[in-house]
């Protein structure tokens, strides 16, 4: 297919046509040119493909589909091998399906753990999250269908999603929360990147040029299509001169006039437009051509990796007195709701119809179930399955704290109070807080599993394979100890903290934690030596010391020369996973760059002095170190003081100097309400956007029964999708027509008979 020679036979009408979707999954058939339609579908733990009733937030049925453990679980994993397996999987299933796009990974960083949507996510870490996401995208990328690298960027909230404005210095951006999309742009060479909701200091990223073509396209070698968030795209012009392609949703033609006036009147040029539709059209006919091959897809082979995933990544926290693995010879019983029923994946727009799910209960028929803690009494071992329910976690909103739900603590206390031996299985999507930590032997954390999970804590209990995850994100002993805890979840996000997030601010204002970034132990144990730097290799002996076979992860960390320039104590720069048999040593790779010791100073710079790599199975257990020197360059640095010495939360005034300006809490004044404003925001003011909201309350309460259930998550989501979407993304998503919003938004604004004006006008 020639494109350039089908793109000279398009009309500009036709080009920008094709730049928005033809309905919420599909991009536009376009006979007279032969262009067919293609499909995408969510992503990223499988496939969500709905053939009948469509939404973005995971409601309606999709096709059957294998469950894989969820980004929170894979992310422990350490395994980018083990994700390119997965993707490749999904990769299969989707061309079964005809999909040309799946929508994942999501590489956004988890930088509090309230975010509502961090099960979606890898790490805390840059390097980690960059590392699997690349995996993930070369596995579904290897099958000739494309991934969709998401949600770039800066995305680390559900509250206020698609209006709020992070807020942050340029360090923070490249250091932290570019680093990982990059690496996944570089290793796993994405064909597509879904463009987020939010702002960036100021400016929504599909409009961002600085974004999506000077970072994206121009550095980082990116020559792929880019589509927005469902919704997502701010100002269609701005889209096209930024590189943002495709506008999905589709099907509302959304400022497609004003394209096409831009174009005629000159202040933009057709030859974004074609650039745009060229990307489009080279996505179409690559899936085309994938849809051609004959791939066999072996969905019980699907399910032995689900299993094999969940295995690979579950974390066990803690085990005195080695009371896990479980004997089958031991008295043992199961209690807890979740062990029948487990919480195997996150709700919203990344929920599969699994074609199989297996529970822990009938993985395990043998042993004794019970929801009633007293048969802890009868028991040598008691196994509580205790986590959080959908209620707590969600796409679409953020959890309002750390803790567990009040029944499973108490359930824990209980079993606990009656049995010295008890062991928790954890199944949630983020870190929560563990008060009961101390009364309990043995914690295994399972994140969100996928399908298979039931018989993946089978066999680790009963230790036919070893846990060999380790914690991708630090777990605090209380939300407060969190560096953002007291000014995260405002509309817009202040990223006053920096650099310091999750374990770069732990280790460097030496704030103990619950688990520390990287723990997890093992049914074996391991002995490191040998540690030597040769030619940008570090090369480290690991010894399984123990009587079963077990993979460890081994983590090599740069320890920055302490020269008073503003960096963290300690930062990740290689992993690897091995796989030793009792008793077997191997000398283990760990490949360092010059940029695993640099810094952005407007671009990237080593800064000269001694610098400490440590090496060990977790950010706080690192028994062997060495030094290198690097004569690099001589950095002036001049942040406040608390950049230099962390400890609690950075002020406002410090976060205006690092960032050199100052920034005020956006107000909500009745006279100055724009097209970014959301209808929950302005219903307080505006009688016209009061009635508003009720009638979207009441729409969707219709779907509940007629109850405005806001303890239900999927209720709270869509409230929050309708309602708290700006009015522009109401254009796109909800099918409003622009003068009924304009009008609306008028008398919103306090000008009654010029917001109906506007409406009879165009009516
Ligand atoms: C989510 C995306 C998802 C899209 C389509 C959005 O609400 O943020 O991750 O791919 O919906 O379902």
């Amino acid at each position: 297919m020639n494109i350039k020679n089908l793109l000279s036979k398009m009309s500009l009408e036709e080009k920008i046509a094709l730049c928005s979707g033809a309905d919420f999954w599909h991009t536009k058939t376009m006979e007279q040119h032969g262009i067919p339609s293609m499909m995408v579908c969510d992503g990223p733990h499988g496939l969500r493909k709905q053939e009948n009733e469509t939404d973005m937030l995971g409601i309606n049925l999709s096709v059957p589909a294998t469950s894989f453990p969820t980004a929170v679980s894979t992310g422990c994993s350490w395994n980018t091998e083990l994700l390119e397996e997965i993707g490749e999987a999904i990769g299969q299933e989707a061309v079964a399906n005809k999909i040309g796009v799946v929508l994942g990974p999501g590489a956004n960083i988890k930088r509090n753990p309230l975010c509502g949507r961090n099960f979606e996510y890898f790490s805390e870490d840059p390097l980690l999250t960059g590392k699997l996401a690349a995996g993930l995208i070369r596995g579904i990328e290897s099958t000739g269908i494309g991934s969709s690298l998401k949600h770039f960027a800066f995305n680390n909230q559900e509250y206020k999603r698609f209006s709020s404005d992070s807020i942050m210095d340029e360090r923070t951006m490249r250091e932290i929360y570019l680093t990982g999309f990059e690496i996944a742009v570089k290793e796993g060479k994405p064909s597509t990147v879904m463009s987020a909701y939010n702002k960036i200091n100021g400016e929504h990223c599909s409009d961002s040029k600085m974004l999506l073509t000077d970072i994206l396209r121009n550095e980082w070698g990116f020559d792929g299509m880019v589509l927005t968030d469902w919704g997502g795209m701010s100002n269609r012009i701005k889209g096209f001169k930024s590189g943002c392609d495709l506008c999905m949703p589709g099907g509302s033609a959304y400022m497609e006039k004003e394209a096409l006036a831009a174009v005629k009147d000159g202040s933009l040029s057709e030859q974004d437009i074609d650039c745009s539709a060229e990307r489009i059209l080279d996505k179409i006919f690559a899936a085309q051509k994938a849809f051609v091959q004959k791939i066999s897809v072996n969905m019980d082979a699907h399910h032995t990796l689900a299993r094999k995933a969940a295995e690979e990544s579950a974390v066990l926290l803690k085990n005195d007195d080695d009371l896990l693995p479980l004997s089958t010879d031991s008295k043992i019983v199961f209690i807890g709701e979740m062990a029948k029923e487990i919480r195997y994946q996150g709700a919203g727009s990344s929920h599969i119809n699994p074609w199989k799910l297996t529970n822990v209960t009938d993985s395990c028929p043998d042993i004794p179930y019970s929801n009633d803690p007293e048969a802890a009494r009868n028991a040598e071992i008691a196994v509580v399955f205790a986590g959080l329910t959908p209620a707590y976690e969600s796409e679409g909103f953020d959890r309002d704290n750390m803790k567990m739900p009040e029944m499973h603590l108490e359930l824990i206390e209980k079993v606990a109070s009656i049995n010295p031996n008890t062991v928790v299985v954890l199944l949630c999507g983020s870190a929560v807080e563990m008060p009961w930590d101390d009364k309990v032997k043995s914690i295994l954390y399972m994140g969100l599993p996928g399908q298979a999970g039931g018989e993946a804590i089978a066999n680790l209990l009963f230790g036919k394979v070893s846990p060999s995850g380790k914690l991708a994100e630090s777990w605090p002993i209380h939300y407060q100890d969190c560096v953002c805890s007291t000014y995260f979840g405002k509309k817009d996000a202040h990223y006053r903290e920096g650099l310091y997030v999750g374990y770069r601010y732990y280790s460097t204002a030496k704030i103990n934690v619950r688990y520390p970034f990287g723990h997890g132990l093992s049914y074996t144990s391991f002995v490191y030596s040998n540690l030597s730097l040769s030619n940008g290799t570090v090369t480290v002996d690991v010894r399984n010391t123990g009587k079963q076979a077990a993979k460890e992860v081994v983590q090599l960390y740069v320890l920055p020369p302490k020269d008073g320039l503003y960096r963290p104590a300690k930062e990740l720069k290689s992993f690897t996973k091995v796989f030793l048999l009792p008793g077997e040593c191997k000398t283990v790779s760990l490949p360092i760059h010059e940029r695993s010791f640099a810094v952005w100073q407007d671009n990237w710079v080593v800064p000269s002095g001694v610098y400490t790599i440590s090496v060990g199975g977790s950010s706080e257990n690192l028994p062997l170190s060495i030094t290198t020197e690097k004569r690099g360059e001589k950095i002036k640095d001049n942040r406040p003081e608390w950049y230099y010495h962390p400890s609690s939360a950075p002020s406002q005034q410090d976060y205006e100097k690092l960032i050199e300006k100052s920034v005020v809490a956006p107000s909500l004044i009745k006279g100055h309400f724009t097209m970014d404003n959301t209808v929950m925001e302005m219903k307080d003011y505006s009688l016209i956007m009061k009635i508003m909201y009720k009638a979207v309350e009441a729409t969707i309460a219709k779907g509940f029964a007629g109850k405005k259930d806001y303890s239900n998550p999927e209720f709270r989501m869509l409230m929050n999708s309708a309602a708290d979407s700006s009015l522009s993304g109401m254009k796109i998503s909800g099918g409003m027509k622009n003068y009924v919003l304009e009008g609306m938004l008028a008398m919103a604004n306090g000008h009654f008979f010029k917001g109906l004006g506007l409406m009879m006008k165009k009516a």
